[in-house]
């Protein structure tokens, strides 16, 4: 059987298919993802902190990312599978082409994902170039907790509004078939989607996204102190995790979630 490819999933965009995406970091949930409908997963380095219980995503890396991708590539069949480079892995071209190379030869990732907007074009594009797809991480960047000065919505002001879709509009050109974009005004996000005909997955960013993703256990309920907002704990809704997960694919593809309450 084969694996979801970047045609299908830009075709999803194009027919107006939501795209139902989750993180996971073992083969275990990641079967149970694959069963319930999940089209992308995720590794994300956000294993640093629900896995490891780190206080941010920064110590999390190269290798912490290829034993979590290898282990949810063996526990699934159809689903397309990113995994996160990690904070400073992609610093420069040479280092980022080096470690991209790992997660995919390695780790079996069919795609990898980095933070940032314009500062990242050159690196796309070198990646993109040498047949490493990637999926560009804009709006909160978790990895620069430290200079954003905590998790916060992004682009709420014109200015940071503006440079978000010149930044979409500049990673999609560099060669990026995917875009995140986590903690952004709703109807930022429904411009920025419509700007770029690559598929946008929203992460706290609105329903008008071409998908949503959120951290798996987040959506199990199993957050470590609060969880956010435009989060939602499914499995207090169903009772079993197979069922939480199959509610979360049918409601962000029949667009009931999120809402506007989980929405900025
Ligand atoms: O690391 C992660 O899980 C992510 C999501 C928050 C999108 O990047």
């Amino acid at each position: 059987m084969s694996r979801l490819n970047l045609t299908r999933l830009r075709k999803m965009k194009a027919e107006g298919n939501k795209i139902a995406m989750l993180t996971a970091y073992d083969a275990s949930f990641s079967y149970v993802l694959e069963q319930a409908g999940v089209d992308v997963i995720l590794v994300g380095d956000s294993l640093g902190m629900v896995i490891q219980g780190q206080e941010s995503t920064l110590p999390v890396t190269i290798d912490d990312m290829v034993y979590h991708t290898a282990n949810v590539v063996r526990g699934t069949e159809t689903v397309f599978v990113i995994a996160d480079m990690p904070f400073m892995s992609y610093s420069n071209s040479e280092q980022a082409i080096a470690n991209a190379a790992i997660l995919m030869a390695e780790g079996g990732a069919q795609m990898v994902k980095l933070e940032g907007g314009a500062i990242v074009a050159d690196i796309i594009q070198q990646l993109t170039q040498r047949g490493i797809p990637v999926c560009a991480h804009l709006g909160l960047l978790p990895q620069s907790v430290n200079k954003l000065g905590g998790y916060r919505v992004q682009g709420r002001d014109d200015e940071g509004a503006t440079e978000l879709i010149a930044d979409a509009r500049l990673l999609e050109k560099s060669g990026a078939d995917l875009i995140v974009l986590e903690c952004v005004p709703a109807a930022l996000a429904s411009r920025i989607s419509q700007a770029v005909e690559i598929p946008v997955i929203g992460i706290g960013a609105g329903s008008d996204c071409d998908g949503q993703v959120l951290v798996l256990y987040d959506m199990l309920g199993l957050s470590i102190g609060k969880r956010p907002r435009f989060s939602h704990d499914f499995l207090a809704d169903t009772g079993a995790i197979p069922a939480a997960v199959t509610k979360y694919v049918q409601d962000v593809k029949s667009g009931q979630f999120p809402t506007s309450e989980q929405q900025y």
